[in-house]
C-alpha cells in the first residue's frame, strides 16, 4: 500500500527519495511523486506521474533538482483513481507546503466542506489533499502570535491539524517557512525514522532505509516528530518529549535482491527450503535431559494449561495458514479453535468466553482490519474484571517490529526474511510452520497426543528442508510445461478436504491475484452441493489428494469431476487410486499431518508459471498492495 520516503540532511534528496521508493515498490502502488525544497529559494519542486517508478524517473529525466530535504510517495488509490492530479505530495493554495500520506482520513469530507467555504480550492479528489490547506490555516492563526517560521512552528501547526483527523495515517510535511525541516507523524500507519551520517530518513519501512543507515527508530503509534539535519524530537499524543535508543536492523531486513531469478515470487518460492531450516534452527532446541526435540518459542507456554480455546484473526492468505492451524490445534492437539476474517471480527466479534487465547496472524504486522480486530479484542477483555476473559495474545509475524509487534508482547517472529512478491509464499509456509510448532505445545502441555505422536510430526518436519528443494526443483519444471497448456484458461476449480482444504483456497487465491484467472477453492465434499454445475471440458480441477483419512472420499469427488469432461490435475503421491488423474504432479509420501507443507508448492509454481507465461507484473499485480494498510 501507500509508500512514504522523507529525508533532510546534508545531501542531495532526489536520489535517496528515488532510491527509497524504489524500494518500496513492492507495497503495491499506482502513481508515484516527489517534492523537494530548496533551502536557499525556499522553492518546492514537485513532481508526480501515474503507473510505475520508472514513469517519475524518467519525468525527472536528470534534471537538477537542488534542495536537501525532500518527500516522495507511491500512491495505491483509495479515494480518487490513480491519476496525476491524485499522486502525492499535495500542496496548499500558496504552493508553500507540500504533504505525502499513508492511510485513510476518514473525515475530510466534512473538512473539505468547511475549508471550501474558506473558498479553498481543491486541485485533487484525495481524502489527503484536505491536510496541506489544514496547515496553511493553522500556520497563518500561528503567524499571528508572532511564532517564528521555524521547525518547531510546523511541528505545532501539524499536531494541531491532526488532532481534528479522524481515521489512520502516516505523514511527512514540508514547509518553506523551516526549509530544512520535516514534519512527520503516524496513527496506525507504519513510520520508521533511519538515523544515517549527516541525515535522516523516515519510510514506511525498512528497505527504503537499509541503503543510508542500519540504525533505526520506529516511531510508536500516535507519535510525531521533527527531523532535521541537527537532530530529531519525537513527541507522544500528550506532547511529552519521547526519548529511547535506537536500534540496528537485522540483516534479513536490509537485502532486497532478485538474486538470478526473474521475479521475486520464484526467488520466494525458492527460499522455502531455506525458510524450514531458519524455522527449525530458531525454535526446535533438543532436551539435554531425555535427547527429545522440543519447540522452544520465545515465551513461557505455562499459560497453555489454562487455555480452553483459541480464536484466530487473520486476512488473505495469512487466514488459510490460520485455517490449517485451526485443523492442527483441533484435530491434533484437541483444543476448540475458530478462524475469523479479521475485518468480519472487527464488526461481528463472537460473544466473549473466558480463558481464550487470540491469536493475530500476518506476515506485515501492519494489516489495518487485522490490528484493529486485535485491538479491539485487547480492549473488550480489558475492561472486564474477571482474569478468565483477561487477554491472552500471541502474533505471527515476519515482522516483529511492526504495529502487532507492539501491540503484543508474545510474538512468533516467522524469520522468513523480507518477501517482496505480493503474492505471499514463504512468509505463508513458514506461518504454517509457527502453527506445527505451537499445535504441539499445546498437545504436550494438554497431554492430548503420545510423546511418540509428537515425536514423530516432530521428525516429519525436520526432514523437511531436503524434500522441498526436490520437490521446488521437480515442479518448477513440470508446472512450466502444465502453464504453457493453461495460461488461457478462463476458471480453474481448486478441491480438497480436512487439513488441505485451506491448500485448495490458498491454491485459488495464487492464481487469481498474479493472473487474473478466476479461480475458487471448495472442500472437495461440497462439490455436488452447487459449484459441479460450473463443470465442463473448459474448467480443469485440481485435486489435492493425500493419503489419509479422506484419500478415497477426495479420489471419489475427483471422479465426479471427471465424469464432467474436466481436465484432472492430481496434487498426490502416486499410489493406487491416482491413475484417475489427467495430470499428476507428484508429492512424496508423508505423513497426513505435514501434507499441506508440501502439497503448496505445486500450487505456488503453477500459479507463477502461469502469470509469468501471461506476461503479466507477477510481483506487483494490478489493484494488490503487499501490506494493506487501509480498512
Ligand atoms: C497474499 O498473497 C495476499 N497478497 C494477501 O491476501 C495477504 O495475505 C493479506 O493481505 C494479509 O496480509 P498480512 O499477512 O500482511 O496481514
Amino acid at each position: 500500500m501507500c509508500g512514504i520516503v522523507a529525508v533532510t540532511g546534508y545531501k542531495k534528496a532526489l536520489p535517496l527519495l528515488l532510491n527509497g521508493l524504489e524500494k518500496l515498490e513492492y507495497r503495491g502502488y499506482d502513481s508515484a511523486g516527489i517534492a523537494v525544497i530548496n533551502s536557499e529559494t525556499k522553492n518546492i519542486t514537485c513532481n508526480k506521474t501515474e503507473g510505475k517508478l520508472k514513469n517519475l524517473i524518467n519525468n525527472l529525466n536528470d534534471k537538477n533538482i537542488p534542495g536537501t530535504v525532500g518527500i516522495g510517495h507511491t500512491r495505491w488509490a483509495t479515494h480518487g483513481k490513480p491519476e496525476v492530479k491524485n499522486a502525492h505530495p499535495h500542496v496548499d493554495s500558496t504552493g508553500t507546503i507540500a504533504v505525502v500520506q499513508n492511510g485513510i482520513i476518514e473525515n475530510f469530507q466534512d473538512l473539505k466542506n468547511k475549508l471550501e467555504k474558506e473558498d479553498i480550492i481543491f486541485k485533487s479528489d484525495t481524502d489527503t489533499e484536505v491536510i496541506p490547506h489544514l496547515i496553511q490555516r493553522e500556520l497563518n492563526t500561528l503567524s499571528k502570535l508572532k511564532l517564528e517560521n521555524n521547525g518547531s512552528t510546523l511541528l505545532v501547526a501539524v499536531r494541531n491539524v491532526i488532532s481534528d483527523l479522524e481515521g489512520s495515517y502516516a505523514l511527512a510535511v514540508l514547509w518553506s517557512g523551516a526549509p530544512t525541516s520535516l514534519v512527520v507523524a503516524r496513527k496506525q500507519a507504519p513510520l520508521i525514522i533511519g538515523l544515517g551520517e549527516g541525515e535522516f530518513i523516515c519510510a514506511s519501512d525498512t528497505p527504503a532505509i537499509a541503503n543510508f543507515t542500519n540504525i533505526i527508530l520506529p516511531m510508536e503509534d500516535e507519535e510525531i516528530a521533527l527531523l532535521t539535519p541537527l537532530g530529531i524530537e519525537i513527541y507522544d499524543s500528550n506532547n511529552e518529549r519521547q526519548y529511547r535508543n535506537p536500534v540496528s536492523l537485522k540483516v534479513s531486513e536490509q537485502i532486497i535482491d532478485k538474486m538470478n531469478f526473474k521475479h521475486f515470487m520464484l526467488k520466494e518460492i525458492y527460499d522455502q527450503p531455506e525458510t524450514a531450516k531458519n524455522w527449525l534452527e530458531n525454535y526446535l532446541i533438543k532436551n539435554s535431559e531425555n535427547g527429545r526435540y522440543q519447540i522452544n518459542y520465545p515465551f513461557d507456554t505455562d499459560f497453555f494449561e489454562e487455555i480452553e480455546r483459541v480464536d484466530i484473526i487473520a486476512c488473505g492468505t495469512s487466514k488459510h495458514a490460520a485455517m490449517v492451524g485451526s485443523f492442527l490445534l483441533e484435530q491434533f492437539s484437541g483444543i476448540p479453535t475458530n478462524v475469523y476474517f479479521a475485518s468480519e471480527f472487527r464488526y461481528s466479534p463472537p460473544p466473549l468466553l473466558p480463558n481464550t487465547l487470540t491469536i493475530g496472524v500476518t506476515q506485515s504486522g501492519e494489516t489495518a482490519d487485522t490490528i484493529a480486530a486485535m485491538d479491539m479484542e485487547i480492549k473488550r477483555r480489558s475492561s472486564i474484571d474477571d482474569k478468565k476473559f483477561k487477554p491472552n495474545l500471541i502474533a505471527i509475524t515476519n515482522r516483529k517490529e511492526s504495529s502487532i509487534g507492539r501491540q503484543v508482547s508474545k510474538i512468533i517472529d516467522i524469520c522468513a526474511g523480507i518477501e517482496v512478491g505480493v503474492a505471499a509464499t514463504k512468509t505463508f509456509f513458514a506461518q504454517l510452520l509457527s502453527f506445527y510448532g505451537l499445535a504441539i505445545n499445546f498437545a504436550q502441555v494438554k497431554g492430548t497426543k503420545s510423546s511418540n505422536e509428537i515425536d514423530q510430526l516432530i521428525s516429519e518436519l525436520i526432514n523437511l528442508p531436503p524434500l522441498l528443494e526436490a520437490l521446488i526443483d521437480k515442479h518448477n519444471e513440470s508446472s512450466k510445461k502444465l502453464a504453457h497448456d493453461f495460461f488461457n484458461i478462463k476458471d480453474v476449480i481448486f478441491l480438497g478436504r480436512g487439513i488441505n482444504y485451506p491448500i485448495a483456497l490458498e491454491g485459488a487465491l495464487k492464481l487469481k491475484e498474479i493472473s487474473y484467472i478466476h479461480a475458487a477453492g471448495y472442500p472437495a465434499g461440497e462439490m455436488k452441493h452447487g459449484p459441479i454445475a460450473l463443470l465442463d471440458k473448459k474448467v480443469p480441477v485440481i485435486s489435492i489428494a493425500s493419503p489419509g483419512e479422506v484419500f478415497d472420499k477426495v479420489i471419489s469427488n475427483a471422479q465426479e469431476a471427471k465424469a464432467r469432461d474436466s481436465y484432472l490435475i492430481g496434487i498426490a503421491p502416486e499410489c493406487n487410486g491416482t491413475e484417475i488423474f489427467d495430470c499428476l504432479m507428484q508429492i512424496p509420501s508423508s505423513n497426513e499431518w505435514v501434507t499441506p507443507l508440501l502439497n503448496i508448492i505445486p500450487l505456488q509454481l503453477l500459479s507463477y508459471h502461469i502469470a509469468a507465461h501471461r506476461g503479466l507484473d507477477v510481483d506487483q499485480p494490478r489493484n494488490l498492495a503487499k501490506s494493506v494498510t487501509v480498512e
